[in-house]
């Protein structure tokens, strides 16, 4: 790996402990404006001390984000589908590499729909995207999006995640799942996951921590941070589970100190989770 590919991915995946906690904002570029995330900055400001990147297209990165800011940016550079069109899956190459040169973006995210009517165009896609990569030393995220009839099991993400590796993607972003770690087993490059619809708070960071101890290298996680009614707290709390080694119940312990000052929890968790920490 190259001086440029290697700096630009220390950015991304912390080297102190081989971990990353990305914010994911780019949900608009196919939803519009997402509950909580109507008006961007709004919504990333308070959380860009916790995280260790942030995903979002070059849109809302210009509009939204203060260039004087220093965080590493993941630019997602396909879409070209809603949520209201025909098929999520038809997506394309939006934005060029020379334009995420030109706003210094750490590393490229791009979908792949494993499975679905577009599967040849979108994994092109991500060749087409890695031979640029590799060319100007941008490593790209290979986020495998999950259509409604498709099964979010380990065989499934087991085959998108060691695709988008074969394909020289750099990191893969998944979800977890029963047996999470047969999809880690078969995939060389370092695992991260989404967070997906919004849970309960307690179960998100279950999530999170399940995914770590199974060997998942982090989250690029969204919805289940900012639309959260304790959002930065919700990130601190991510966060101690990825770079802090914390279990769920240390975790959520940062969310109850908060939910105990606005007088909504008090004491105790209301939700104990039997956690098989391996610490
Ligand atoms: C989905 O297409 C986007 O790439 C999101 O960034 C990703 O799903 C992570 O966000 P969430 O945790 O809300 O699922």
């Amino acid at each position: 790996m190259d001086w440029g590919m290697k700096n630009r991915m220390s950015k991304i995946i912390r080297p102190e402990d081989n971990r990353c906690v990305m914010l994911a904002v780019d949900h608009g570029y196919f939803l519009g404006p997402t509950e909580r995330l109507e008006v961007p900055s709004n919504i990333i400001k308070p959380l860009l001390s916790y995280a260790d990147s942030l995903m979002l297209t070059r849109g809302i990165l210009r509009t939204s984000v203060n260039p004087n800011n220093g965080l590493p940016i993941v630019l997602r550079v396909s879409g070209g589908s809603s949520i209201v069109g025909e098929d999520l899956s038809n997506e394309t190459i939006t934005t060029s590499v020379e334009e995420a040169i030109r706003l210094n973006a750490s590393c490229l995210a791009i979908s792949i729909f494993v499975g679905s009517k577009h599967e040849h165009q979108t994994l092109s896609n991500l060749a087409k995207l890695v031979n640029e990569g590799e060319r100007y030393g941008i490593p790209v995220l290979a986020v495998t999006a999950v259509g409604k009839e498709m099964a979010r099991d380990a065989r499934y993400l087991g085959l998108a995640c060691r695709i988008a590796a074969e394909l020289g993607a750099h990191i893969v972003k998944t979800y977890y799942c029963e047996n999470f770690e047969k999809v880690i087993e078969g995939c060389p490059i370092p695992v991260i996951i989404a967070g997906g619809k919004k849970l309960q708070e307690v179960d998100a960071l279950e999530l999170a921590y399940n995914a770590v101890q199974h060997g998942a290298a982090g989250v690029d996680m969204g919805r289940n941070i900012w639309q959260s009614d304790y959002a930065v707290e919700m990130i601190k709390a991510v966060r101690a589970i990825v770079h802090e080694n914390l279990n769920v119940n240390e975790a959520y312990n940062i969310l109850l100190k908060a939910k105990n000052e606005k007088g909504e929890e008090k004491g105790q968790l209301q939700q104990q989770k039997i956690v098989k920490s391996t610490d």
